[in-house]
């Protein structure tokens, strides 16, 4: 049997216990040997089926078992954690958003350089199997040339006093940098980079500092325009995560594959290229729209074991690198800027 890698994880009883330790234990050439937390270590070491349980960072740091860290902390502790497990020699996959903002994120990534390991960060919906099938049909052109793109995560969150992410100054922002990032990231691997975008920020419903509401309006360099609406105010029944891909020829739709699932469902439809023009505008009709299958791939066991391949062959991320994790806190930044200043920002 190949070898595995021994990940620690830094932060371990939110999304790396409810998600990512699942996964990992799937994973074909990593393994969880150690987890940190400073809450509860022993407990969440027991449902990962690790012996290793660490209350303070440095023990982490000092176990020479562990070659990487996944780093699943609030993100206000990326920074500090990100250079000292550089300064340690381990690799690092840290969570997304990388810190709380761009200069922060450069530290970060000069501090892994510095030090000679490999950076990964955590936005994994590239690697879910509806979404690679969407990047293979715009690839071969099968939807013709990609016109408009709108992407949706939306939840209900409401006030819990203390909770890091309901904080600008522990979470970096609200709704725009935890969830609408992602699909920032999403977009960008379908069609390419951003040109420009401007967005609205609000607090909607909910009477906590980050903001509760964002819609981000973008335009691709490939001329394609794109809407992002992340919201923290409105219901989970009511959100249904739409993803929809337009272009000159067809289009895809998807329904909860945004998120942190493997399943939800797709359809398309194509071949609409050289239609001819239909005054009637009859919009009242049955679409010819195909379901599409797509492989069942879990995003976190995949890029756990993209990463964990990169090391094992020496080879730095070819998936969510320094390159990509500084480019998503650009344009993080740049659409707080426009929220503020009601223009557009070209990115
Ligand atoms: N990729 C995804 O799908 C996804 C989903 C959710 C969260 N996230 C990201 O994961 C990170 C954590 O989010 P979460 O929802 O799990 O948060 P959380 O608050 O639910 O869990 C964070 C964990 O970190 C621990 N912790 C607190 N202070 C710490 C410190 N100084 N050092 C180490 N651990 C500490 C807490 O005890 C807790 O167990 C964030 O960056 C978030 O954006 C990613």
């Amino acid at each position: 049997m190949s070898r595995k890698i021994s990940i620690g994880v830094m932060g371990a009883g939110g999304i790396a216990l409810r998600k990512t330790i699942p996964a990992l234990a799937k994973a074909k050439n990593c393994r969880v040997a150690a987890v940190m937390d400073p809450m509860g270590a022993a407990r969440i070491a027991e449902a990962a089926g690790t012996a290793k349980a660490y209350e303070k960072e440095a023990d982490l740091w000092n176990d020479p078992e562990i070659e990487a860290v996944y780093i699943a902390s609030p993100v206000a502790y990326h920074l500090s954690q990100i250079e000292a497990a550089a300064a340690a020699g381990k690799h690092i996959l840290c969570e997304k958003p990388l810190t709380l903002n761009l200069e922060q994120a450069r530290r970060a990534v000069a501090a892994c350089r510095k030090h000679k390991v490999f950076l990964q960060e955590g936005y994994m919906m590239k690697f879910h199997g509806a979404h690679q099938i969407i990047k293979r049909f715009l690839d071969e052109g099968r939807l013709g040339n990609p016109t408009y793109l709108r992407a949706q995560l939306s939840c209900w969150y409401p006030p819990i006093p203390g909770v890091w992410r309901q904080d600008p100054r522990t979470g970096g922002g609200g709704a725009l940098i935890d969830m609408a990032s992602h699909l920032l990231d999403l977009l960008e691997f379908f069609v390419g980079p951003i040109k420009r975008l401007t967005a609205l920020t609000g607090h909607l419903i909910h009477d906590y500092r980050s903001e509760d509401a964002s819609t981000i309006l973008l335009e691709f360099r490939c001329g394609a325009h794109a809407t992002i609406d992340c919201f923290w105010c409105i219901p989970d029944e009511a959100s249904r995560t739409r993803l929809e891909v337009y272009g000159s020829q067809g289009a895809v739709f998807t329904e909860g594959t945004i998120g942190q699932s493997t399943g939800g469902k797709m359809e398309a439809i194509f071949g609409l290229g050289g239609a001819a023009y239909n005054a009637a505008q009859n919009k009242d009709v049955v679409r010819r729209f195909q379901p599409i299958r797509f492989p069942k791939i879990n995003p976190y066991r995949a890029e756990f074991e993209a990463f964990a391949e990169g090391i094992l062959s020496g080879r730095p991320p070819e998936v969510n690198g320094p390159a990509n994790a500084l480019r998503m806190m650009k344009l993080i930044e740049a659409a707080y800027t426009s929220a503020k200043t009601k223009a557009f920002v070209s990115v």
